[in-house]
């Protein structure tokens, strides 16, 4: 089958034949129609400093996807040929503490999909029967590519109660557009969204964020002014990783906020710690999805009429995996789906 593979340890990606994965017992085997690329896909490309120390070549990339089941391994009951799929991209121990209590999401062992095993950048991926999502709820299948990060975007967005509250994202990426939608759906007075890409921000004024502001050239205060907030924001939803962002966060926060943080900074910083403590802000980290409650709420969203249309903004097939690949980097478009079907 083909596969975009990470075949050497230098900067690109290769289109090869490979040969199908194997299914075991425990196995769903899942015929790929498109797949959706992810900050993650264009760092093992690039092959950056995390890149160097987290993958080991060869592997194919690629943890974003809807597919269709063409055969299951003997254990697998409740799944068959023909399901419309997407995948939980982690797989988890079932052993630690936390799995063992039904907490998944917290797993200390958590193996990566596309990153620590072959991932879903092909014809055909293999996944146990627990990580696989059966779409039971007509979907589209460039949302339904996209399953993963929607995910990050709720599971975030709903960390904290949002019914009339003022809600600060900083980051406009795809992850943060989603939850723009997602907190606005959910009831929030004002969502206001923040980037220094103004393609970016438009994609944000299109999901309906009440507010999106290029922080490049206009403060969050001003923001704040520009809506009538007196006391700051009631939520923080940090979605750049960008340490200016989370500091202008902690600054603009109502005494009593909660900020919740996706972004993932590339080293340490500063904050002002004594904000954090005397406003009394509680900061909670994010990682991926609860298994499988995000899931559910993803499903129900969308059959609530969330709309994610506007997010997607490329799709290519995926011997255009290139072109594809240079559209993602730009930073200034939202999600880039590969068809595997073209
Ligand atoms: N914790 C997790 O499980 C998890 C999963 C997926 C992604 N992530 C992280 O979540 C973040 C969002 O993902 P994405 O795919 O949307 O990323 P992205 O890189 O496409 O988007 C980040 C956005 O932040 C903007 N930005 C940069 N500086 C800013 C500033 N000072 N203020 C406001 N915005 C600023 C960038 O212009 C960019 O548009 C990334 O940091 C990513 O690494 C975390
Ligand atoms: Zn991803
Ligand atoms: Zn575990």
């Amino acid at each position: 089958m083909k596969a975009l593979v990470k075949e050497k340890a230098e900067p690109g990606l290769w289109l090869m034949d490979v040969p199908e994965p194997a299914v075991g017992p425990g196995d769903v085997l899942i015929k790929v129609l498109r797949t959706g690329i992810c900050g993650t896909d264009l760092h093992i490309r690039s092959w950056d400093g995390w890149a160097q120390q987290a993958i080991r070549t060869p592997l194919v990339i690629g943890h974003e996807f809807v597919g269709e089941v063409v055969d299951t391994g003997r254990d697998v009951a409740d799944i068959k040929a023909g399901d419309l799929v997407s995948g939980e991209g982690h797989l988890v121990c079932g052993k630690c503490r936390n799995c063992l209590a039904g907490r998944r999401h917290l797993c200390r062992a958590t193996v990566g999909l596309g990153v620590g095993r072959d991932g879903a950048f092909a014809e055909y991926v293999a996944l146990p029967a627990s990580n696989v999502w059966v779409h039971r709820v007509p979907v589209d299948l460039d949302v339904a590519a996209i399953f993963d990060p929607f995910g990050n975007a709720v599971h975030t967005a709903l960390s904290f109660p949002l019914v009339n509250e003022d809600v600060l994202i900083t980051g406009a990426g795809p992850i943060g557009l989603m939850a723009a939608a997602v907190a606005k759906h959910a009831g929030a007075r004002h969502v206001v969204v923040t980037d220094v890409s103004e393609e970016r921000l438009e994609l944000a004024r299109k999901i309906g964020a009440h507010l999106a502001l290029d922080v490049s050239r206009t403060s969050i205060a001003d923001g704040q002014r520009e809506l009538g907030l007196r006391e700051g924001f009631d939520v923080g939803l940090e979605m750049s990783g960008n340490p200016a962002a989370l500091r202008e966060m902690i600054a603009n926060m109502t005494h009593g906020g909660k900020i919740a943080m996706l972004g993932l900074p590339a080293e340490e910083f500063p904050v002002d710690w004594s904000r954090i403590v005397t406003s009394m802000i509680t900061l909670k980290g994010i990682y991926g999805r609860e298994m499988y409650e995000t899931w559910y709420a993803m499903t129900v969203l969308l059959e609530g009429g969330l709309d994610l249309a506007p997010v997607i903004t490329g799709r290519y097939g995926y011997r255009d995996f290139e072109a594809a690949f240079a559209d993602a980097a730009s930073g200034t478009g939202g999600k880039v789906i590969l068809d595997w079907t073209a």
